[in-house]
């Protein structure tokens, strides 16, 4: 998968919804931001979903599901898993760039429009981590299992023990030791999640992401991919957000639960993705000019919006029959 073969879409803010199917009244909220929200005039067709950078296959796949009556759970389940098959792809899943001592660690999460979530981290072995994540979500009194302990919660519950480091990554990883340097580059393979958001025909709203984290990290390492509020935030009343990017920086400003939480005061999704990014690169320490943050929302009226630091970061949006990579705005046009 070439994230960075992205087809030049006019569209920035996701602005071309069809006007359709009118989404869950929200005549009973009463709070002045579920009001700021539901005023909206824009209505949406759905089912729809939408997915950090170029993934039109893992976007058909979930919107096969909607489709098909399924819910927006097992749509972004579903969607998350053809990435994470995908040996090609090197930041999830099987074919992951390893840490820096050669081990593929995964980092995933999942949450439904109840505001229950699952997450694992530091998982080892296990091709599909956003599916052991669902488990803990729906099997465990738990949010987040890690390392050992995730491995042998998904062993009990059928998954089968696989080595993710493929030919073409222990390639990479040979090559990386001859310097052993490790410094973000902006918009490579080394760190780019896939988060996925979809809403269902009955407007309810479900988020999922997973990663293979920052390639050649120090061994341990956990990024903002799995932790709830920082790679993901999904309030079914509101909207859900994903991030893509330098994790460290979206946990400092827990970027995800900020754009939902943005959006309930009354932005659109692509104001709030803006907002998100300003907060990053506003910091009086920012180093912003060397690494990469990107987001992803969508409100409950089916508003979609993106937004990263630098060029070239994507979304892709599958709704009322068009599955389409759309060309993220961005920060830092110097
Ligand atoms: N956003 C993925 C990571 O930093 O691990």
């Amino acid at each position: 998968m070439k994230r960075r073969n992205f087809i030049k879409n006019a569209s920035l803010t996701g602005a071309g919804i069809a006007v359709g199917t009118a989404l869950v009244s929200c005549a009973e909220n009463t709070s002045k931001e579920k009001k700021a929200i539901a005023n909206s005039t824009i209505k949406a067709t759905l089912p729809l979903v939408i997915a950090t950078w170029h993934v039109i296959n893992a976007t058909a796949k979930a919107m096969e599901i909607l489709q098909a009556g399924g819910n927006a759970l097992d749509a972004v389940e579903q969607g998350c898993m053809v990435e994470e098959a995908n040996e090609k792809g090197q930041s999830v899943g099987k074919g992951g760039l390893p840490d820096r001592d050669g081990n593929v660690t995964l980092d995933a999460c999942i949450m439904d429009e109840h505001g229950n979530c699952g997450s694992v981290v530091y998982l080892q072995n296990i091709t599909h981590a956003v599916s052991v994540a669902r488990k803990v979500m729906e099997d465990t009194p738990h949010v987040m299992l890690a390392g050992e302990g995730a491995k042998q919660f998904a062993v009990s519950k059928g998954f089968k023990l696989e080595d993710l480091l493929t030919e073409a990554s222990t390639e990479a990883w040979e090559k990386w030791k001859v310097e052993a340097k490790y410094k973000p580059i902006i918009n490579i393979e080394n760190h780019d999640t896939i988060g996925m958001l979809a809403i269902d025909k009955n407007g309810d709203i479900s988020g999922a992401c997973t990663t293979s984290g920052l390639a050649y990290k120090m061994g341990g390492r956990v990024g903002d991919s799995p932790i709830i509020g920082s790679g993901l935030f999904v309030d079914n009343e509101i909207g859900g957000a994903v991030a893509t990017g330098l994790g460290e920086e979206v946990v400092k400003t827990v970027g995800s639960f900020l754009v939902v939480e943005l959006m309930r005061q009354g932005k659109t999704p692509q104001e709030a993705c803006e907002e998100a990014i300003s907060r990053i690169v506003n910091k009086s320490n920012s180093d912003y000019k060397n690494f990469q943050v990107g987001y992803i929302a969508v409100n409950k009226q089916g508003e979609t919006g993106s937004y990263s630091i630098h060029q070239w970061f994507s979304m892709t949006k599958f709704q009322d029959g068009v599955n389409e990579q759309i060309q993220s705005d961005y920060f830092n046009k110097s």
